[in-house]
């Protein structure tokens, strides 16, 4: 058996022998995907093997799935152990199986994998609204982001020793002026009525949750799905666009031009929630010695430059 992991993960070990001699399934361990994400056969067949520490993320989607007749087109849909039996638990976790999707994580840098990005989300929103399983609650956009903007003023003190108050300083406005302007829109109203309607939300679209073969393209990993306005995964798609785009303005807006209310749509883009996510990722990553402060610092100011002018020309459109 060929098994690329490193050896000594005695975690992995103990969950396969225990699938495998206690549980008696047909399953074999292919490759480990990163820790607790594995792709495995599972009666010859390829799938993906997932454990969930919360196992209500689980067990929502597999309920989701079940009232969502248009899955196997768009989607990698989790898939039963047995016999409607969907989720197993040992070592901490709940494990679900899902189909596996061939083929690659999209490249926002290519046009075409945009296209179908949209395609696709549009798809899910369209056939998935009014599936009434019941949803775990999560806040709103704007609030999450405002917390998000806390954590980034938690990191103020980099700045001040490399240095770099400016630019701390002009993100940190930024972020609370535009902040500002989109969370005055009714939200309230909007999400009571996403909610009402069930409109469902995939909650994480980045480039590497679809994935692209030929000519189609499938949504995977649904573990922030979630009931709300599908304006959030349409803003969220907008700002993953955003850094190829920066230099072809009008071509982003051709790709959500059909989104319901398009000044709304771009108050949020403009939030620069997205460039705060990099930071404090990367910054994390610092703090664990994975990756040096100054080079990550000098991606943020990079990053920010061509943010800038984009905001700038955005402006002009809302006014
Ligand atoms: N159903 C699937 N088919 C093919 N590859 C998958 C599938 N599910 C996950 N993967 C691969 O594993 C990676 C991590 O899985 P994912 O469910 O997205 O975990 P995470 O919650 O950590 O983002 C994906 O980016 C993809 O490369
Ligand atoms: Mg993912």
């Amino acid at each position: 058996m060929k098994v690329e992991h490193t050896e000594g993960d005695s975690y992995t070990d103990r969950l396969f022998q225990w699938l495998l001699r206690e549980e008696k399934l047909p399953i074999r361990l292919e490759k480990v995907i990163k820790p607790k994400v594995y792709k495995v056969q599972y009666n010859g067949q390829p799938m993906i093997l997932k454990g969930y520490r919360r196992a209500q993320t689980l067990e929502q989607q597999i309920r989701f799935f079940q009232d969502w007749n248009y899955a196997s087109i768009a989607a990698a849909r989790p898939l039963p152990f047995q016999d409607n039996i969907y989720t197993k638990s040992k070592l901490g976790c709940t494990w679900g199986l899902f189909e596996w999707v061939q083929g690659k994580h999209a490249d926002f840098d290519n046009h075409y994998d945009r296209e179908k990005a949209v395609q696709v989300l549009h798809q899910f929103h369209r056939t998935t609204k009014g599936i009434a399983t019941l949803a775990i609650p999560r806040d709103p956009l704007y609030i999450k982001w405002e917390r998000r903007l806390e954590q980034f003023e938690e990191t103020q003190d980099v700045f001040s020793d490399y240095r770099k108050r400016s630019i701390y300083q002009e993100i940190r406005l930024s972020m609370i002026i535009q902040l500002e302007r989109f969370s005055n829109h009714p939200w309230g109203e909007i999400e009571e009525k996403a909610w009402e309607n069930n409109e469902w939300l995939h909650g994480d679209v980045a480039h590497h949750n679809f994935i692209i073969n030929n000519n189609e393209i499938k949504l995977i990993d649904f573990d922030l799905l979630h009931t709300g306005p599908h304006l959030y995964d349409h803003i969220q798609l907008g700002q993953r666009f955003l850094p190829y785009l920066e230099n072809q303005r009008s071509l982003l807006l051709q790709y959500f031009k059909h989104t319901p209310d398009p000044d709304i749509w771009l108050k949020g883009v403009l939030v620069p929630a997205d460039i705060l996510r990099e930071w404090l990722y990367g910054y994390r990553r610092c703090v664990r010695g994975e990756v040096s402060l100054s080079k990550h610092i000098k991606k943020l100011e990079k990053a920010w430059e061509s943010r800038r002018k984009f905001v700038r020309y955005a402006e002009h459109m809302l006014r």
